[in-house]
Formats: C-alpha cells, structure tokens, sequence
C-alpha cells in the first residue's frame, strides 16, 4: 500500500438549528444514508462508503462547522502526529472511541484559521450496500441526488499561509492548486491528502467560518439529475450547474435547512506526487471559482456559516 498518514478525509460534523428536518434533507435529498440517531445526534454516509458514516447532523442554536476529520492509516499514524504536533507547541486533544458511534479514539487540533481538524485510524465498516463478491453496479433504494461518497470541505479564516504550511509538514497534504494575489501572498489553497484533487481548501478572510461540504456524484449527468431535484424539492440554490476552474469540477452550490452550504461535485482530475502545484492569480479568481461565469456571485465571498 503506497498511501501511509493521512489517506483522506474521512468525515465531517457539522451543527444544523433542526435535526428532523436536516435528515430529510440529506436522505430524501441528498440522497445519504442514515445509519444511526439519537436526539442529538445523527450519522449518515455516501452510498459507496464502507465506513459507518462520513456526516454528523448535530442539533444546535447556531449552523457552522464543528470539525472535519481526516482518515490515517494506522494507530501509529496518530501517535507519530501527535507528537510532531506537540514538539510545534500544538495542543492536541484526545477523544476516546466512541465518542462517535463507531469510530475509533481521535486526536483533534486546531489550524491557524480557526477550525478543528480531526484524525482518526479506525470506523466501523457497514458496507456500500452490494457484496463484496460479483457485486452489481449501485444497490437498490437510492434516493435523490445519491451523493457517493464525502469529498471535501472549503473553509474561510485567517493565516491560510501557516495553516497550509502545518497541515503540509505534519500531515503530509499537497497543495494541488492555489491563488496568490500580485505581491505573492497566498490567499487560497486547496490540499490534497493522496489521489484527489482537493480534500480540505483554505480561503483568507477575517474570521474562521464554514464555506461548504461536497459530495461526490459520478457523472455530469447526475449533476444535471441534481438540479432537477434542487428545483422540483425547492431547495435553496447558490449557483449552478457549473464548473470549477480549480479542480476543473462539475458542481452546483445549493444550502440545507439551516444554511451549511453543500455541493455536488464531480469530473475533476486525479492527484499524483509528481503533479505540479497550479497556480490562479487572484485577478483571476472569478474564472478559477465558476470557469464559465468568469466571475463570482455575490454569496461565495460573503454567505458562509
Ligand atoms: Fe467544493
């Protein structure tokens, strides 16, 4: 196995103001997977995902991000990062298995824009719903946009410069693209942890906010299936169907219940060690952000939890 650390994000907690009704939105929607709930809580996966869920639904006063987590390879992962961690002067929490269902103990920091990033090595494998031996295709019963499998997340805060460079020399991520302004300073970053074009992205603003989740769909055509149901379900819709320049992804923005933007993704490019870093002058960021409006809207830069 060539990929050791951190193979790839693994899952994401996030806060939604009603849970009933954020769950019908990711299943019905969506198209995720509940496979389990309390009244605080619920865990929901990608149909192609093995592990128990890559999404927690959390009841709170306010929407955002709690944290994401990233998948290592090992338990000896974790320990190694830790203690490069601390030898930085990181401090780094330890939560016990179970603290969500199925998963395994984690370690969690925080970066220098603010948010919490989670590693974990272990989680409860559920299966994609098709046998492992001759399986068919898909399984039966999917829902809605039948989102496959967690992507990645965009996140806005402060000091993406640092917050690159830790998440780079201790984590072993990659900067597959970035966009720098005029007199060089970085101001987007979006890190690959093995094979995808992004796994987590980083844009520069004042405080740390919750820009968006993805979701994989396997086809432009599902993309287009998407936008159907977003508009025939009422769903709120950002913008889309489009493109990315960076990550050159299929996509459209569309937002839950509670506000937490979400998308789907799909097309892009796969990452290797030896593909060069991609550079977008800032200047140029409404074509790298939605290649064919060739600029931004209005709720990319200011809409976010
Ligand atoms: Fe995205």
């Amino acid at each position: 196995m060539a990929i050791e650390g951190v193979m790839r994000s693994g899952h994401v907690q996030i806060r939604v103001l009603d849970l009933a009704a954020a769950i019908h939105h990711y299943t019905e929607y969506y198209g995720l997977i509940l496979t389990a709930s309390d009244d605080r809580r619920a865990y929901l996966k990608g149909w192609d995902e093995f592990d128990h869920h890559s999404l927690v639904l959390r009841e709170a006063d306010e929407p955002g991000m709690d944290h994401v987590a990233f998948k290592v390879r090992g338990e000896n992962d974790l320990d190694r990062i830790e203690g490069e961690l601390r030898e930085r002067l990181i401090a780094v929490t330890q939560i016990p298995a179970g603290e969500q269902l199925g998963v395994g103990r984690r370690i969690a920091f925080t970066v220098p824009t603010g948010h919490r990033i989670e590693l974990y090595a272990t989680c409860e494998q559920v299966g994609n719903g098709l046998p492992l031996r001759n399986p068919d295709v898909w399984p039966d019963g999917l829902k809605g946009m039948k989102a496959s499998r967690f992507e990645h997340v965009l996140l806005y805060g402060p000091g993406v410069e640092a917050t690159v460079a830790l998440l780079s020399s201790v984590l072993g991520f990659v900067v597959a693209e970035d966009v720098v302004t005029e007199d060089g300073a970085r101001i987007g970053a979006f890190l690959t942890a093995a094979s995808k074009s992004h796994d987590i992205a980083f844009i520069e603003a004042p405080e740390a906010r919750f820009h968006h989740l993805a979701y994989w769909l396997e086809s432009w055509d599902d993309i287009r299936q998407a936008a159907d149901i977003i508009r025939k379900k009422n769903i709120a819709i950002d913008i889309g169907p489009t493109r990315h320049g960076i990550s050159r992804g299929l996509t459209i923005y569309f937002f839950d219940p509670s506000g937490n933007r979400n998308e789907v993704f799909s097309g892009s490019y796969q990452h290797y060690p030896d593909r060069p870093t991609i550079t977008w002058d800032a200047a140029e960021l409404g074509k790298a952000i939605f290649y064919y409006e060739g600029r931004l809207n209005e709720a990319f830069l200011s809409v976010t939890t």
